[in-house]
């Protein structure tokens, strides 16, 4: 068995900076060596710890999903030591990957149901994978109507705009984009907090289970629109971020009680969260 402490190599194919305050890029970075893509095999909802040489590691939810192969592409935010020297880091460089770590969303449960998406601010990533894993060709029938509310602080906060704009265009996919507040007259889409926002655009929980990711003031205004709307705490999925050292469930960094979010976690059903302590 590989070292799971042994970042894989890998080089940065395409930096994309996201936001206008410049704060979120997405790095998009191919294996050195094509036989470690092969080992490197995730579903939506996993993170990985990013390495940058001679600064440590932070772990970060992978953006890109299993059905985009040749590369992985991670959305970070610069709010650190680690993230502000990978902001510095340019197409060409190398750096290392460990992973995929964490468990995902529960894809085979999922099977036939709705899904709504409810994503706030950065932590639309690994809702951003489970998007385009949902909508590829091989996986759309598995799953029934894909709902998507999205927020961010203003139009200029939000990720993936190109995407945004080609998921509007379709008919397979409803798309509530939404933003706390904005000066622009060409802003077409909602004004409103996501929690609000999902409160009106969705009518149903009738056979569908609700992906919740984001601060944690939206995830504490959502959960109560979600239960009044009928979602069961065992359908209504959560992704926790704590701070983490080996992401493997080795260190005891990140433990809630006795489950280790890193390996028992990021993804928790509100159910599961209610029998832990209230520390995250
Ligand atoms: C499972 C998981 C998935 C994540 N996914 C993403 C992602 O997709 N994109 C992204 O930008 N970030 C993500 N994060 C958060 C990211 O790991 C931290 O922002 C990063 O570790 C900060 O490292 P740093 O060295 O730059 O900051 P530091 O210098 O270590 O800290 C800077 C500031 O950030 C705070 N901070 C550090 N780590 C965390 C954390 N885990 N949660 C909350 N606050 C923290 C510190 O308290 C401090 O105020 C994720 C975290 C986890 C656990
Ligand atoms: S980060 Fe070490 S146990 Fe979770």
């Amino acid at each position: 068995m590989d070292n799971p402490y042994w970042p894989y190599p890998v080089r940065i194919d395409q930096v994309v900076t996201e936001t206008e305050d410049e704060k979120l890029k997405t790095f998009k970075l191919v294996f050195l060596h094509p036989e470690d893509e092969e080992k490197f095999t995730y579903l939506p909802g996993q993170f990985a710890e990013l390495s940058v040489p001679g600064k440590g590691e932070v772990p970060i939810g992978i953006a890109s999903s299993p059905t985009e192969k040749g590369y992985l592409t991670f959305t970070v935010n610069e709010v650190g030591l680690v993230t502000a020297h990978l902001h510095m880091m340019k197409e060409g460089y190398v750096m290392g990957v460990r992973g995929p770590m964490g468990n995902w969303y529960p894809w085979e449960e999922m099977e036939g149901k709705n899904v709504v998406i409810v994503g706030g601010g950065f932590a639309f990533t690994t809702l951003r994978s489970s998007i385009v894993y949902m909508l590829h060709p091989e996986n759309r029938a598995r799953f029934g109507d894909i709902t998507v509310v999205y927020g961010a602080r203003s139009p200029g906060m939000l990720l993936y705009k190109d995407e945004l704009a080609a998921w509007e265009q379709r008919d397979d996919i409803h798309m509530h984009i939404t933003v706390d507040a904005t000066q622009d007259p060409d802003w077409k889409y909602n004004v409103g907090f996501v929690p609000a926002v999902v409160k009106q655009k969705i009518t149903s929980a009738e056979d569908a289970y609700a992906l919740v990711c984001g601060p944690p003031v939206m995830i504490k205004f959502t959960q109560p629109v979600l239960l009044e709307l009928g979602f069961p705490p065992e359908r209504i999925i959560l992704s926790l971020e704590m701070r983490m050292k080996c992401g493997i469930g080795m260190c005891g960094r990140c433990n809630i009680g006795d489950k280790y979010v890193c390996k028992d976690g990021p993804v928790f059903t509100l159910a599961q969260l209610s029998q832990l302590p209230p520390e995250y």
